[in-house]
């Protein structure tokens, strides 16, 4: 059947990694495969520079570029990549944990100086509580580096998961000659090239023959070959069940700005990377091969044009087929719905769609009806899960600086909590709190408030540690702590009560102090 060929041939996954480890740098790459860009260059001009903190334009215009680039798909070998970019700026976290709600799969790019990072531990959480699997990258495998096997020490040890890889490298640094690829048998010899896609295979039946001397000087052969006796001793066989049940990630070795190694990546991905299979929904697991049409909205870009109050919904298909002009059922509302301007996004451009399937990725142009995680149907009653809220870091109030714009003001921080640029929280019915995982949200906040709606505001920080969601399991106590919380407790944006700690230490005292009352660390929590 067409819709089961069209699942099998989807691969929908975001690229993560810690900033600077070569995101970026890989995503072009893939791009180029597939031939979706021309030149180097094309993804680089999509990322907050360091420096950008307050470079405002820097962000809108990374705002700009990014509805068309935040996702990108080409063809490659027969199958339909679709690969969801996430901000690498640690403020843009939730975005980020957000995005990955939607991917069926993740590479996770590591650089082999620096080892894991604390953005990278962070990602990984993430993906460990949805069971997503995970390819590791080890990049930058061009310069003096740690050496493989600490590497895959670490990745055990900090990312709590079991590795295996399944290129090796031969050499490293100055002296990186290439990666002899395990899963194949296959030798890719290095050229350092940072603009031709080349190829230098040799096709190598064993890996004793005495033809490795001709290509590689004799020091490194007996290396290789003793490193490979090791690595096949020392890790179980790689297998893919283990992989896609996210038990295992396999690890690749290359240089992304070189071009290398990336090949064995992508066509391995694409081999065992899991297709669009089911979806958990409050009430069923749904399977993407259903005839009747499902998805979700997991991103919202609002505003891009200022004389139109417009916005753009990231809608994730879940089953079926997604058709332009037909009706589907909004299960928050209980509203009929249709879509007359569909985009989906190829590389850099976005095209109008007649119909999309499970794993892609379209945009729905919207005039207030969508929010996040909200759900399409064809008419039943469904609620996707899997795309809570995490605790934000940074805890600041809204203090309105203009009397005769307060309603502005409402509307602004309401909308832009909305789309999700940070989290809104209500205490006493009046105070407005925002939280959010970087202090680069506030200027973007303030900034389009101004912008946007003409409102002004200032922010006052607030002392506390982390947001918590909090449920009953004793009545009595819960309504007690509740009373006697008032003062650190806030409703988010679906009015549950969420728990403002001020310290580890204050959170410690409350669960001790209230056995009956359950802190959650996300919102969802049912
Ligand atoms: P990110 O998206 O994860 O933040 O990383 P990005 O790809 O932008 O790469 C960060 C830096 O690392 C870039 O250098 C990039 O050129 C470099 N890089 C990427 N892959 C490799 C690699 O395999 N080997 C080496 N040696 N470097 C690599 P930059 O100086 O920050 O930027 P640019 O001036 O090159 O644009």
């Amino acid at each position: 059947m067409n819709l089961d060929k069209e699942i099998q041939r989807r691969k929908t996954f975001a690229i993560i990694s810690h900033p600077d480890a070569g995101k970026t740098t890989l995503t072009e790459k893939f791009l180029l495969f597939g031939g979706a860009i021309q030149t180097a260059g094309a993804v680089k001009q999509n990322k907050i520079r360091k420096t950008a903190t307050s470079d405002f334009m820097e962000i809108e215009k990374q705002r700009g570029i990014s509805v068309a680039t935040s996702v990108m798909g080409f063809e490659y070998n027969g199958k339909r990549v679709n690969i969801l970019d996430t901000p690498g700026h640690k403020d843009f976290a939730e975005d980020t944990y957000r995005t990955l709600t939607a991917v069926d799969s993740v590479i996770l790019v590591i650089d082999c100086v620096k080892g894991v990072e604390e953005q990278t531990e962070k990602l990984m959480q993430v993906c460990r509580m949805r069971r997503t699997p995970v390819i590791i990258f080890i990049n930058k495998m061009d310069r003096e580096g740690r050496i493989p096997l600490e590497l895959l020490d670490e990745l055990e040890e900090k990312l709590q998961i079991s590795v295996r890889p399944l290129t090796w490298p031969i050499g490293q640094g100055m002296n990186f000659k290439g990666v002899y690829n395990m899963y194949t048998r296959t030798l890719n010899l290095f050229e350092p090239d940072q603009t031709r896609i080349t190829d230098n295979y040799i096709e190598l039946q064993d890996i004793q023959s005495p033809e490795l001397e001709r290509w590689i000087p004799t020091s490194y052969v007996d290396q290789l070959r003793e490193d490979v006796e090791l690595v096949d001793g020392v890790y179980e066989p790689f297998s893919e069940e283990e992989y896609r049940t996210a038990q295992i990630a396999p690890v690749f070795f290359g240089s992304a700005i070189n071009n290398f190694g990336i090949r064995e990546l992508l066509e391995t991905f694409l081999t065992i990377a899991p297709s669009p299979h089911e979806r958990e929904a409050a009430q069923r697991m749904v399977r993407a091969s259903e005839e009747q049409m499902s998805g979700f909205v997991f991103k919202i870009h609002a505003n891009l044009d200022p004389n139109h109050r417009d916005r753009t919904a990231f809608f994730k298909i879940c089953s079926g087929v997604f058709q332009r002009n037909k009706f589907y059922h909004h299960t928050r509302l209980g509203k009929k719905l249709r879509f007359a301007n569909p985009t989906q996004f190829m590389a850099r451009e976005k095209n109008l769609i007649e119909d999309a399937w499970p794993g892609d990725v379209i945009g729905l142009y919207d005039n207030g009806n969508l929010k996040i995680g909200d759900t399409l149907t064809e008419g039943e009653e469904l609620q996707f899960r899997g795309i809570p809220s995490f605790s934000p870091e940074i805890f600041k109030e809204v203090i309105n600086r203009d009397p005769f714009k307060s309603k502005q003001l409402e509307k602004g921080v309401r909308q832009l909590t909305e789309e999700g640029v940070a989290q809104l929280f209500i205490q006493h019915g009046n105070r407005r709190i925002i939280g959010t995982v970087g202090e680069l949200q506030f200027d973007v906040i303030r900034f389009r408030l101004e912008h946007e709606y003409g409102a002004k505001c200032d922010f006052m920080p607030l002392r506390f540690y982390k947001a918590l969601w909090i449920t009953g399991e004793d009545q009595e106590q819960y309504e007690e702590f509740l009373k006697r919380k008032s003062s650190v407790i806030g409703l988010d944006k679906e009015d549950h009560p969420v728990f403002f700690a001020e310290s580890e230490w204050m959170l410690n005292i409350a669960r001790e102090n209230y056995p009956g009352v359950t802190f959650h660390e996300t919102s969802e929590f049912k």
